[in-house]
């Protein structure tokens, strides 16, 4: 079988793991998949020395370039942004056949479907589990795992930065700003941190779970949003003494009048599961319907952790499954129907 060439347009925090995590999962991924795994050519926006060894492999002039490439069979775009150059990128590539793995869920909330009709045309993959929770498979969970079960609800917590952030001013009582600062420099807050803690990373990423949950179409717009950049660590000692904890959820849930998804800082009992979920840590509760809720907890950010679902995203691809982007072909998504917001 020939090998599955990768052009990778990214080279940061996650662009750079999954160059190094291909290489040393080589074997195995061979094993799982039946066919070899090459990154045979990359692009960034600089030339300059990277933390992982490249040599031998193409160095392209643009993503444009890359995605177009014909010596590359899946174009994975780790640059972010919603707009060009990912998008134009995504769209050559998807247009020329090819199948694309991407870990940007802003892109994928602004243009998933769009994007999703052009791989349904042109027959190529377009896959995107890193976007939500990182390492964890919920995006194959919603899916695969639970095609056959209606879902009333999906939530939590979504966003690495700002649980993280909560949890060391609530712990260690620093700054807002100081917890920030460390967020971006172990890589888990975006390039503009103003959209984790403004929380519309969260609504992003719900936005995804919700068009996969109710076979709705993505619609960002109809979040109410609200983030946690007012929270002080006054305010979260004063949650604590009446025993509870303060964290930035994410819920969308179908109710009589359509579906209602909100984003905004909640105070949940200090003994429930969810408020012992810490760090950048990431838990989604699905809602099944006849069976009891389902919780996946895992890695939110960070390089390795959102390298391992770019791997496993490319591995479905060697292994030729071309699962429909949003669970079901995209003239079957129904207009979201905004439900009013209500108190809890
Ligand atoms: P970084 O900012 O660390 O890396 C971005 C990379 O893209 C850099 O190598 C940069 O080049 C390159 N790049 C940016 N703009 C261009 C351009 N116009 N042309 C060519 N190359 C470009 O981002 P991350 O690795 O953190 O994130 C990448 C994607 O993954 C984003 O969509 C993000 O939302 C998503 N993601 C990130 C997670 C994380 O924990 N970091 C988790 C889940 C998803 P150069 O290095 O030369 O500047
Ligand atoms: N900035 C994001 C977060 C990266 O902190 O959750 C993972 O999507």
């Amino acid at each position: 079988v020939a090998p599955l060439r990768v052009g990778i347009a990214g080279l940061g925090t996650v662009g750079a793991e999954v160059v190094r995590l291909i290489e040393q999962q080589g074997r195995v991924l061979t094993e799982r998949t039946g066919r070899s795994v090459q990154v045979v050519a990359v692009t960034a926006r600089s030339k300059k020395k990277r933390a992982v060894d490249l040599s031998g492999i193409k160095w392209a002039k643009d993503p444009l370039a890359l995605a177009a490439d014909p010596e590359v069979d899946c174009f994975v775009e780790l640059m972010g942004g919603a707009g060009d150059p990912a998008l134009s990128a995504i769209d050559t590539a998807l247009k020329a056949g090819k199948s694309v793995v991407t870990a940007n869920k802003a892109l994928i909330a602004k243009h998933g479907l769009k994007l999703a009709k052009a791989a349904e045309k042109h027959g190529g993959a377009l896959n995107f589990e890193a976007a939500v929770g990182a390492a964890i498979p919920v995006i194959k969970t919603l899916r695969e795992g639970l095609a056959g079960t209606g879902i009333s609800r999906v939530y939590g917590i979504l966003n690495g930065t700002c649980n993280y952030i909560l949890t060391r001013m609530e712990q260690e009582g620093l700054s807002f700003d100081e917890c920030l600062k460390d967020a971006q420099r172990l890589g888990y807050a975006e390039a503009d941190p103003s959209f984790d803690i403004h929380g519309h990373d969260t609504a992003q990423k719900l936005a995804i779970l919700a068009s996969l949950a109710f076979g709705t179409q993505v619609a960002e717009k109809s979040i109410y949003v609200e983030g946690i950049s007012s929270i002080a660590p006054e305010d979260l000692k004063a949650a604590a003494e009446l025993g509870y904890r303060v964290k930035l959820l994410g819920v969308a849930m179908r109710t009589a009048k359509g579906i209602e998804q909100r984003v905004h800082p909640t105070m949940v009992p200090k003994s429930s599961s969810i408020a012992q979920v810490m760090g950048v840590t990431n838990a989604v509760t699905i809602d099944g319907e006849g069976i009891p809720p389902i919780t996946l907890v895992g890695p939110g950010a960070g390089g390795a952790a959102t390298a391992s679902a770019v791997v496993a995203d490319i591995a479905d691809v060697a292994r030729g499954i071309r699962a429909a982007p949003f669970g079901r072909p995209v003239d079957k998504l129904q207009a979201t129907e905004k439900a009013p917001m209500e108190r809890h």
